[in-house]
């Protein structure tokens, strides 16, 4: 095993001179491709795995554009020469799925001798899994992890050089390289990173460990790069962070989140922009301005809820109580009132109740959630929760969780059923694999729906009507011609 040493220390660098570094390694990559591809007599293959969020979602983007731009080309099989798993670590099964697939992963190697195989993202910023891997897979060429990833194109370079395996994990950073090659999943959206990092600490939460302390890119950086996308064809932008609406702190320049979103969303071309995630403690009401101001800001707000009982909010950490999320999303529900509101809830958090469960259902109902992801609270080594007692049994979080995915499952279909009839405009995302002739549409408020229609209205807006409710989704038609 071999611990890459860069010689330089991320302190002593600017983030200049590192991507002019890794410029370099781009081209030895390219080289070594080229080799691989002689020696194979075609060109290699790779594909990226990506598990997880938002973010992590962006940062396989630029893996899958560091190896195309290496002289590989994208394959759907997971057979690949170069595969690499970009993991996710906030649930205990993300880090099992990830587990499960390598072992699959040891017989495309035995086919394939030559195939390099990687792992990166916030599962390996635990010692713990990289333990693991090194002593049960040994198969794994390369493992890295959130801090370095703009690393890649050197690991690329070492590890199709040599058949010794690179192991680099970085405790921090505080280093931002973001112009390294990117390859976007969709032609006409794409995220655009305005923070990393998270200084929140919910207890149960692992992100601050793995992705680090909080730190902002500029806003001449975002908004270039909006820009840019602009220019090459993108309509709609999600502006991401792990909590969004705290952008700015640290910034020499002082600058809120409301100011940047209001400055991107007046970018020539960008038709629609959304952000993802902000938290209630910090959702000013400048914030909610803003929005009702730019039509093109998206009429939905994701608000975590995590649960409402204040007593199990204040073990979480989340610095609001019951009340207060309750005003807030009664303040958007008033100002925005064709937004769609968004959550996250854990059931089972240690010490939780049937009387705090009943809070968290009292408050679906009053704020009627047009959708809500429910999960069973997952214990993460070194987070405070983790040590917290934890006298509920299973079946209990389990009779939980199943009350609550109720609610939340009533609250959407109703919500969604008042938008029955109605003609509003969609941004055409895919073709619908499931049901042929069809193409899929996105609204505003995040809502889907499913018309008939082929490839050549990806990308394009329509104005489209709702006719058939199923529950999360619609089938619809378009009511008229693209809206350009
Ligand atoms: N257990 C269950 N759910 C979690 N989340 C974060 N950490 C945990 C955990 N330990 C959920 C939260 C968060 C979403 C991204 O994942 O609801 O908003
Ligand atoms: Fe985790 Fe809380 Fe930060 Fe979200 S805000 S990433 S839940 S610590």
């Amino acid at each position: 095993m071999r611990k890459i040493i860069s010689g330089l220390s991320a302190e002593e660098n600017t983030d200049l001179l590192e991507q002019q570094r890794q410029e370099r390694y781009m081209e030895a990559a390219r080289e070594k491709t080229a080799a691989l591809a002689a020696r194979l007599h075609r060109t290699p293959t790779c594909h990226v795995t990506n598990f997880g969020c938002q973010m992590n979602a962006k940062d396989a983007e630029k893996l899958l554009g560091i190896l195309l731009s290496a002289g590989f080309e994208e394959t759907q099989d997971e057979a690949a020469d170069f595969l690499i798993y970009n993991t996710c670590t906030v649930r205990d099964n993300a880090d099992q799925r990830v587990f499960g697939r390598l072992g699959r992963v040891s017989h495309y190697r035995k086919n394939n001798p030559d195939m390099k195989i990687a792992l990166c993202g916030c599962m390996m910023q635990e010692d713990l899994n990289v333990e693991k891997v090194l002593k049960s897979y040994p198969f794994v060429d390369l493992i890295f992890g959130t801090h370095n990833l703009f690393r890649f194109p050197e690991y690329l370079a070492q590890v199709l050089d040599s058949g010794e395996r690179i192991v680099d994990i970085w405790k921090k950073t505080d280093r931002i390289v973001e112009s390294l090659p990117s390859e976007r999943k969709y032609s006409f959206k794409s995220g655009v990173n305005i923070t990393f990092g998270c200084d929140n600490f919910c207890s149960y939460c692992i992100v601050p460990y793995v992705r680090g302390r909080e730190r902002s890119r500029k806003p001449e950086e975002i908004l270039g790069e909006i820009r840019a996308l602009s220019e090459s064809g993108v309509k709609e932008i999600m502006l991401l962070g792990q909590n969004v609406n705290s952008y700015g702190r640290g910034l020499d320049e002082p600058c809120t989140f409301a100011e940047l979103i209001d400055r991107a969303a007046k970018i020539d071309g960008i038709r629609r922009i959304r952000f993802m995630t902000p938290h209630p403690k910090d959702f000013s009401d400048e914030l909610i301005e803003v929005i009702k101001r730019n039509e093109n800001i998206a009429r939905h707000v994701h608000l975590p809820l995590q649960s409402g009982s204040t007593q199990i909010l204040k073990q979480m950490n989340r610095k609001y109580t019951k009340e207060q999320y309750l005003a807030l999303a009664e303040k958007i529900r008033t100002r925005l009132p064709d937004a769609a509101i968004t959550t996250d809830i854990i059931v089972g958090f240690p010490g939780e109740t049937d009387r705090d469960v009943d809070d968290t259902i009292d408050v679906i109902r009053r704020v009627h959630f047009d959708n809500a992801y429910t999960f069973i609270y997952s214990k993460r080594t070194g987070t405070p929760a983790a040590r917290m007692e934890d006298p509920a049994t299973e079946e209990e979080k389990k009779d939980r969780f199943s009350r609550v995915l109720k609610c939340v499952q009533q609250s959407a279909k109703e919500r969604a059923l008042l938008l029955q009839g109605k003609v509003m405009t969609g941004l055409v995302e895919e073709v619908n694999t499931q049901s042929p002739g069809k193409v899929t549409a996105r609204l505003s408020d995040n809502m889907i729906v499913h018309i008939d229609g082929d490839e050549s209205m990806i990308g394009k807006f329509y104005p489209i009507r709702l006719d058939i409710c199923c529950g999360f989704y619609y089938f619809g038609e378009t009511a008229g011609e693209e809206i350009v």
